[in-house]
């Protein structure tokens, strides 16, 4: 069975690759290396003993893309990652955010819905809960206006998504991951932070790599119990796993609805000081950080209620924090080797 990977060479897609190919599907990678780069898919091989057809396309170039699915008309599901995700980039340049994540999307899907079976899994994000009145995050939990146009492009790209589903053959998961971390464990493939990472872990690893002078940690006066700021990180291999299975349940017609969404976390919060703690432990090294102020837009705390992902898919998060942060550190120093 053939699955479309959108953004397969970027740090959630490669994983994701892996995983379908270990299932026995044939993916077909998309991306237009604008965030990742070819030799992504030597390291997939390495893993998997496989490397997956690639195909490079800007999927906001329209005719491109339908000339993809006139080429790749006997495709069974597209789980589609490419996107921009720097919050901060978003708020400098709207357009681009609002091109590469919206229009890309529309295209995809004006395809898509065109052929017989229209299976999508959709990245989105626990951005758009905001800051939730209550902890841990359930999926009823109310969407909040958007603090980002990178975070008002996964609220619209879930309506764009709802209000197709209605009218076409579209079924459609939503996935609303918490902070994705960590690398492969055979360190064949991680993430590639292009730049200062704006990212906790990419930044404490390069930090212990002597790349970075020292990590700054954002304010630690929040209402937590050390007053840094919680978040739910989970372990990439686990969500590239969740989403085999979302598709797997939307292939066998499981879905109860025509879009159905998904928290995936691991329920557990960690604050930014855990972190670096359970950082320095799995890597033997002491890590050099400063308090300083807050950063604007960060929200106090997110985690995760998973009860509706372990019920209704199966799926729960198996790694731990430790073994996360240690598979990034294993990456970090390999691509520094
Ligand atoms: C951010 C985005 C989120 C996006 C995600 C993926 C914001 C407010 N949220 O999540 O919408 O989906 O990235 O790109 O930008 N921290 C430090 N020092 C650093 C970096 C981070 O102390 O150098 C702290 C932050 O204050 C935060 C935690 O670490 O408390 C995690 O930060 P980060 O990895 O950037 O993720 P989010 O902000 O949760």
């Amino acid at each position: 069975m053939k699955v479309v990977v959108t953004g397969g060479l970027g740090f959630i897609g490669s994983h994701t690759v892996v995983e379908l190919q270990n299932q026995g599907f044939e993916v077909i990678a998309i991306d237009n290396l604008s965030n990742a780069e070819e030799s992504v898919l030597d390291g997939i091989e390495k893993i998997t003993g496989k490397k997956p057809i690639f195909e490079n396309i800007d999927l906001r170039e329209k005719v491109a893309v339908q000339h993809f699915f006139k080429k790749y008309n006997d495709i069974v599901g597209v789980i589609h990652f490419a996107a921009s995700k720097a919050v901060g980039e978003s708020v400098e340049n709207p357009l681009l955010y609002y091109e590469n994540n919206i229009n890309a999307l529309v295209y995809v899907l004006q395809e898509l819905t065109a052929l017989p079976q229209a299976n999508f899994i959709f990245s989105s994000s626990c951005t758009v809960y905001g800051q939730a009145e209550k902890m841990p995050i359930t999926e009823d939990a109310s969407v909040q206006p958007a603090l980002s146009p990178y975070g008002n492009t996964k609220q619209i790209g879930e309506e764009i998504i709802t209000d197709t589903a209605k009218v076409t053959n579209l079924n459609s998961i939503l996935l609303r991951y918490f902070n994705p971390i960590g690398a492969h464990p055979t360190a064949e493939i991680g993430e590639l932070p292009i730049g200062v990472p704006q990212n906790l872990v990419p930044f404490i690893t390069q930090t212990a790599m002597g790349l970075r002078e020292k990590l700054s940690v954002f304010g630690d006066d929040y209402a937590t119990p050390d007053g840094t700021c919680i978040r739910d990180y989970i372990h990439v291999v686990d969500l590239a796993k969740a989403h085999v299975i979302a598709l797997q349940r939307l292939l066998s017609k499981q879905n109860e609805q025509k879009v159905e969404t998904f928290n995936l976390g691991t329920g557990t919060g960690s604050s930014v000081l855990e972190v670096i703690h359970a950082f320095e432990k799995v890597s033997g090294q002491k890590l050099n950080y400063q308090i300083v102020a807050r950063r604007e837009g960060d929200i106090t705390s997110a985690y995760a209620n998973t009860d509706k992902a372990n019920k209704v898919l199966g799926w729960k998060s198996q790694l731990t924090l430790e073994e996360a942060l240690a598979a990034a550190w294993k990456w970090e120093q390999k691509i520094r080797s």
